[in-house]
Order: structure tokens, then sequence, then C-alpha cells
């Protein structure tokens, strides 16, 4: 955790996730210790196949840890009923995924709305949420658009927007900017800095370095361990993009 934050969001301790495929045994998530506090801004890298995905299963209560511990809120997730543990998803987390994962026949805002469906509000209460968060997500004049009368980078803000509509504790994402062009990957890197800045708890899952450079914490993953950890000025790899910066930097 870092010096900024101050309230414990995730405490994982020695998470594993272990899938049984016939006879063996895969250990997707091999060990996990992780911390992570209000408002950090975390990217998870590694190659494919080291248990990034298993990690936000698991930390978006998708999926349960095979043994360790979970709390989420000071709560431990892993004696909860599957009913409790459903509920705290869709109170606590907000996801976002590469392929956007929308309603195809559902407006923008009624996509929005989905997740308020299960909250005590009336509709017009539920409208104006989800109509507040397409604005904060630029989208005030989309809303009345169905996904497939939105560009990808727009499809990704609805979902973004979805996500947030519950005031999540946690936003995680999965490779959010892996079906966009990069010129779209900037703008939704962009609106993840804003959301940042707003107060916004995030985790970022990608395999790009320019990516994970936009976050303040990079945690590298290796065959279900994290192998490295480090705030952003300590990663080598934001050192050496700053210096190829500052050496455009005209006289
Ligand atoms: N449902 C599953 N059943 C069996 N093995 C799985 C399942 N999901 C993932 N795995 C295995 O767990 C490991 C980690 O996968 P994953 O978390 O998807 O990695 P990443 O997201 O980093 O590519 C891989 O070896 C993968 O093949
Ligand atoms: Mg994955």
């Amino acid at each position: 955790m870092t010096e900024k934050a101050e309230k414990l969001i995730i405490r994982l301790q020695e998470v594993t996730r272990i899938y049984k495929v016939g006879v063996e045994h895969i250990h997707a998530l091999d060990g996990i210790n992780l911390e992570l506090g209000e408002n950090e801004y975390v990217a998870v890298m590694g190659a494919s196949g080291s248990g990034k995905s298993t990690l936000m299963n698991v930390l978006g209560c998708l999926d349960r840890a095979t043994s360790g511990c979970y709390e989420l809120d000071g709560q431990d997730t892993t004696k909860m009923s599957d009913a409790t543990l459903a509920r705290i998803r869709n109170e606590r987390i907000g996801f976002v995924f590469q392929s956007f994962e929308l309603l195809g026949q559902l407006s923008a805002l009624k996509n929005v709305e989905m997740p308020l469906i299960y909250s005590q509000n009336g509709w017009w209460s539920r409208h104006m949420r989800a109509k507040n968060v397409l604005e904060r997500v630029g989208l005030g004049d989309r809303i009345k658009h169905k996904p497939n009368q939105l560009s990808g980078g727009e499809k990704q803000r609805v979902a973004i927007a979805r996500a947030l509509v519950c005031n999540p504790s946690i936003l995680l994402a999965d490779e959010p900017t892996g079906n966009l062009d990069s010129k779209t990957s900037e703008g939704i890197l962009d609106l993840f800095d804003q959301l940042y800045r707003e107060g916004q708890t995030i985790i970022i899952v990608t395999h790009e370095e320019h990516v994970a450079l936009h976050a303040r914490r990079t945690i590298h993953m290796r065959d279900g361990r994290i192998y490295s950890d480090l705030p952003r000025d300590q990663d080598p790899a934001y050192n050496t993009t700053m210096q190829e910066d500052a050496r455009e930097e005209p006289e």
C-alpha cells in the first residue's frame, strides 16, 4: 500500500486458486499477498497465463479462492454465502471488460441503469443516476443510442458508466483498451486518470507498458505469483520513459 492510502480496501493473504483439469492441478494463483488502499491506481501486468484474470475474478468476487483469506472493506469474503457475495459484488465492485459486454437491445441509458435494478431506488432516481454518470464519462449526448450505434470507445465509456453507477469501492478493468485503436485507448486512459483524480480506486490489468504507466503502482505476475510490486516512480519502465521524454524536451 502506498503512503497516500489511509483506508485499506483489499487484503489478500496467501490466496491460491487451483483449477482441477482431469488429474492435473493448475495453480492459477499460488500464494498471493496484497494490500490495497483507498484511491490507489494499480496496474497488474504479466504474460498470458500468469494469473491476471484469475486474480481479477477473485478480487471481484466472481470466483472464490481455493485457500487463503480475502478481506474487502474489512470484511472476510471467504466465509460469506454465495448470496452475500453476489450482493457485495453488485454494491462494491465495478467491472470493465475488453469486450464491453453491453446488452445490444438496450440503450446506453438502460445498460447503465441495469445494476441499479437491485437497489431500492425508484425509476426516476435510477434514471437520473444513470444519466449523470453517462455525463461524467462524456456521453451526455448519446444516452438513447444502442451499442451498435456507438463507436468502440463510446461503448467502453458506457461500460465504464455502468461499472460506476453503484459507486463501487473498486473499479476492476481487465484489458479495457484491448479492443480499441491507440487514439481511442488514450481517451479511455485519460478517463481513468480523471476518475482516479476524483478519488476512485482502480485496478487495471494490461500486458501493455504504455497502459500500465498511467497507474501509480505496478504489480508484475508470473506463474500465479506476484514477483514485483512497485510505486510508479520506482518502476524501471517509467523511469526510462521519463528520461526519453526529458531528452525530447526542446532546449
Ligand atoms: N477455468 C479454467 N480452468 C482451468 N484452467 C484455467 C481456467 N482459467 C484459467 N486457467 C489457467 O490458469 C492460468 C492463469 O490463467 P489466467 O488467469 O486467465 O491468466 P492471464 O489472465 O494472465 O492470461 C493459466 O494457466 C490458465 O490456463
Ligand atoms: Mg486474462
